[in-house]
């Protein structure tokens, strides 16, 4: 493909896009395929001659889109925002275009100089402690990660790394596969899988704590197992608190939590995935209180900061805790600026992409009161949402958080798994369940930026037909006072989600 062909091409794909985007709401949420689909649609060897580009514009018509859960409809109220915008997409676009990658500071000067400085304008926009800045006195600094997976792995080894530096001062007696055999860390039954993944991966024990009713890890469980693990002789090393768990958006205390990891010389970790995008408003600031006890702090913009995946932000108070566990030297990655910032050694990946365009795009095309509008829109849709339910006796609103509520239909937990299962085989919109204080929730959370009042009454709409079907075939009238029990197929118990 020549340059002309591609200008052509990819100006077809920016329409095609444009046009994906114009025409969402007529989209089925989620596709009526299933595995293996693609195998009937696409040839199993490849094309021995090249074609024209103009048959893989009609195939992503015929072939791709058939099998897209539309996580951009309006009618996507599952899991959390597949953040979105189109400044965002053409920085993404550039990036890939320009074709650099940056491995070390050499090899893509801007790549790194830029992500420094957007690290700072976005920890100031969020109004996290000075320490975590790269532009303050200290050692600390913040990251682009693609993941927050990855962000609670990177933070977990480093917390391996300098928990057993501390121990050996102490023990010299001990070398380090006997501290690291001994090492434990911490988290809430709440927190997301992949906390207990990055305990699987680092080969550190997770120890998921009963939270409390609320979905928050409970301090004085904390505390308590701490000193349990300390009396068995194994080396408490890490904590990851959630502010915003994935299934009902809780805030775990920050303020009880950091003072335990403080006294137990153990690193905190937060991880604030989805809800961290919040605190550019002011008036959501109050939930991290805390934070000043955090040795790292990890935030999504690819969930709820208009920012295209992958996008997620690591903050440490200290990067000489990531530089001393990764770092590993080569002739051919020297260079003669010695004192410039070397992200290499922060991270698993030696390369790594230009993710700080899409940012410096969208915070500069929306600006910050931008952002906090778009926040501002999703959580007053979700109240909205949520005085529509309240004026249905029919309906519980179990808990509501930032653009996220439960809610269940009241009487016997089957009647909410009946519902989310005829919503399901409908697909006409896309909700998935929890289980809250031992029911059975459905969880709806406000997704797409095209999501409008009106969209929410006809998700409204939806679920209360299929509510009344349920009701009318059970011949059930429900009350507030009202308790019944109801038979329920088990084998048709839709999983959890976290
Ligand atoms: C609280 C929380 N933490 C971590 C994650 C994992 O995010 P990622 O896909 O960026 O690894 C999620 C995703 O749902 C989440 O809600």
């Amino acid at each position: 493909m020549d340059v002309n062909e591609f200008r052509e091409f990819a100006k077809a794909t920016i329409d095609y896009i444009a046009d994906y985007h114009e025409n969402i709401r007529d989209k089925q949420v989620l596709p009526d395929i299933s595995p293996g689909y693609i195998k009937d649609k696409v040839p199993s060897d490849p094309p021995k001659e090249g074609e024209h580009w103009g048959n893989l514009l009609k195939d992503v018509n015929d072939v791709i889109l058939p099998g897209l859960t539309h996580w951009q409809s309006p009618n996507f109220y599952a899991y959390y925002p597949a953040s979105y915008s189109f400044p965002s997409v053409v920085g993404d676009l550039l990036s890939t275009g320009l074709g650099c990658v940056g491995l070390n500071w050499i090899t893509g000067p801007a790549i790194t100089e830029l992500e420094v400085v957007m690290m700072d304008w976005l920890g100031k926009m969020l109004d996290i402690p000075l320490a975590f800045l790269n532009c303050s006195e200290g050692p600390g600094g913040g990251i682009i990660k693609g993941t927050a997976s990855e962000a609670t792995l990177v933070c977990l080894l480093a917390a391996k790394d300098k928990t057993v530096r501390r121990v050996k001062t102490l023990r010299p007696d001990l070398c380090d596969s006997d501290i690291k055999g001994k090492l434990v860390a911490y988290s809430s039954d709440h927190s997301n899988s992949s906390i207990e993944k990055a305990g699987l991966i680092g080969s550190v024990p997770m120890r998921l704590l009963l939270s409390d009713d609320e979905g928050r890890l409970n301090p004085q469980f904390l505390k308590e197992a701490i000193e349990q693990d300390l009396k068995l002789g194994l080396f408490p090393c890490y904590v990851v608190a959630t502010l915003g768990t994935t299934g009902t958006c809780s805030f775990d205390n920050l303020q009880e939590i950091g003072p335990i990891c403080e006294e137990f010389n153990v690193w905190l970790h937060v991880d604030a995935a989805y809800a961290g995008a919040a605190f550019v408003c002011p008036e959501y600031r109050y939930l991290k209180n805390g934070l000043e006890y955090a040795e790292s702090f990890n935030f999504n913009a690819h969930k709820f900061m208009l920012i295209n995946f992958d996008c997620s932000i690591l903050w440490v108070k200290n990067a000489f805790n990531l530089i001393n566990a990764f770092t590993v030297e080569r002739p051919y990655l020297k260079h003669e600026y010695d004192s410039a910032p070397e992200y290499m050694h922060w991270q698993i990946p030696l390369g790594r992409r230009f993710r700080a365009l899409k940012l410096w795009f969208m915070i500069r095309t929306y600006g910050v009161e931008g952002i906090r509008k778009y926040i501002r829109k999703q959580t007053g849709l979700i109240n909205y949402f949520s005085e529509i339910l309240k004026k249905d006796s029919r309906f519980e609103v179990c808990c509501k958080n930032l653009a996220l509520l439960c809610f269940r239909v009241r009487g016997d937990d089957n009647l909410t798994k009946m519902l989310l299962n005829k919503l399901y085989e409908r697909k006409q919109i896309y909700v998935i369940s929890y289980t809250y204080k031992k029911n059975t929730v459905i969880r709806f959370s406000i997704n797409s930026n095209e999501c409008s009042e009106a969209d929410l009454h006809f998700a409204y709409t939806e679920i209360s037909n299929q509510v009344d079907d349920i009701l009318n075939k059970n011949f059930i009238v429900i009350t507030k006072e009202v308790n019944f029990k109801i038979e329920f197929d088990k084998s048709m118990e839709l999983e959890n989600i976290h």
